[in-house]
């Protein structure tokens, strides 16, 4: 039997099926565990399932011991953990790709109508209790049908989120590391382009690329500056591939017609100028927050660490 610590509440489906092999440590939440308690409970662990909000590294891998044989990411992000430091110390890395593709692209389709529509402004405006009526001018938002859609990062996610666009009436360009599979490309209609082309033609721009020093402030002053006066931006990966201070002047002078984020360059802190302003879209970091999506999510990651504890490969690997 080895000791697998979970550093934070998931589904109970999850805790059981390890349970049923190994000891489990798991912390009962609901306030995130403080990073001292953190590493007094992974001394001696055989596994750590960690949650996106712990930071895994060589201080935490060390503090774990020598045993430590998995750490088994409940995300497919994985911009928390040190992979060259689990590498290292021959620690197998893991993350939970593909479960949640379609939860993260519904809420990237929901940020595009959301800032095109306006919808957090008309919201936000009932809720004032301030006088309206319907009028031919009244909250105009932007169509999106006949518009251009540009994925940056045509992973799974990308993919699903054009494929939503696609339906919308939406043409597709895309910027990604790799030409994607030559069928899905067709299926959507989706051309390659490099990211200046993309920020140029785009009338929303959606980020799907992971975080990591190569994708750091990605989108900056100068690429805001490349897109359309009237075009959007959207944001469900990583808050730091956008320099957030750079979007909330771009959004204030009206140099970008309007955003939707999901994630927070200093998450869960938000650049107070975004608070101040209508044209942008703040929501907390929902991309997977389904009950069936987290299910799936914490499944595999148990999987993950089962797999590895029982000497095998695991079904997601990272390293
Ligand atoms: C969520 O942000 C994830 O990476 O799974």
């Amino acid at each position: 039997m080895s000791r697998v610590v979970v550093t934070g509440r998931v589904p109970e489906a999850a805790i059981e099926k390890l349970r049923a092999e190994h000891e489990v440590d798991a912390w009962p939440g609901p306030e995130s565990i403080g990073r001292e308690e953190l590493l007094r409970r992974v001394a001696g662990a055989d596994a750590v399932v960690s949650l996106l909000t712990e930071r895994i590294d060589a201080e935490l891998l060390d503090a774990a011991g020598p045993q430590l044989k998995v750490v088994a990411n409940v995300a497919v992000g994985y911009d928390n953990i040190d992979v060259p430091a689990c590498t290292e110390r021959s620690i197998v890395a893991a993350n939970t790709p593909g479960v949640l593709t379609d939860a993260t692209a519904d809420i990237a389709m929901g940020l595009i109508l959301m800032s095109t529509r306006r919808l957090g402004e008309g919201e936000r405006l009932i809720r004032s209790g301030q006088a309206w009526k319907w009028g031919m001018f009244f909250l105009l938002g932007s169509s999106l049908q006949g518009k251009t859609l540009g994925v940056v990062g045509m992973g799974g996610i990308g993919q699903a989120t054009a494929r939503r666009a696609k339906a919308f009436g939406m043409d597709i360009v895309y910027q990604s590391r790799s030409d994607i599979d030559p069928e899905i490309a067709a299926e959507l209609g989706a051309r390659r382009v490099d990211l200046n082309e993309l920020l140029a033609v785009s009338d929303v721009v959606s980020l799907h690329c992971p975080y990591g020093p190569a994708t750091h402030h990605l989108i900056g002053a100068e690429q805001l500056a490349a897109m359309k006066s009237s075009a959007y931006l959207v944001n469900t990966a990583r808050g730091p591939i956008v320099d957030e201070a750079a979007l909330a002047s771009a959004l204030r002078d009206g140099r970008i017609a309007g955003a939707g984020l999901d994630v927070y360059e200093h998450e869960p802190r938000v650049h107070p100028e975004l608070l101040e302003l209508e044209n942008v879209v703040l929501l907390p970091h929902l991309g997977s927050a389904t009950v069936e999506t987290r299910t799936a999510m914490a499944m595999l990651a148990a999987d993950n660490a089962l797999a590895v504890l029982s000497g095998e490969r695991p079904p997601a690997p990272i390293n």
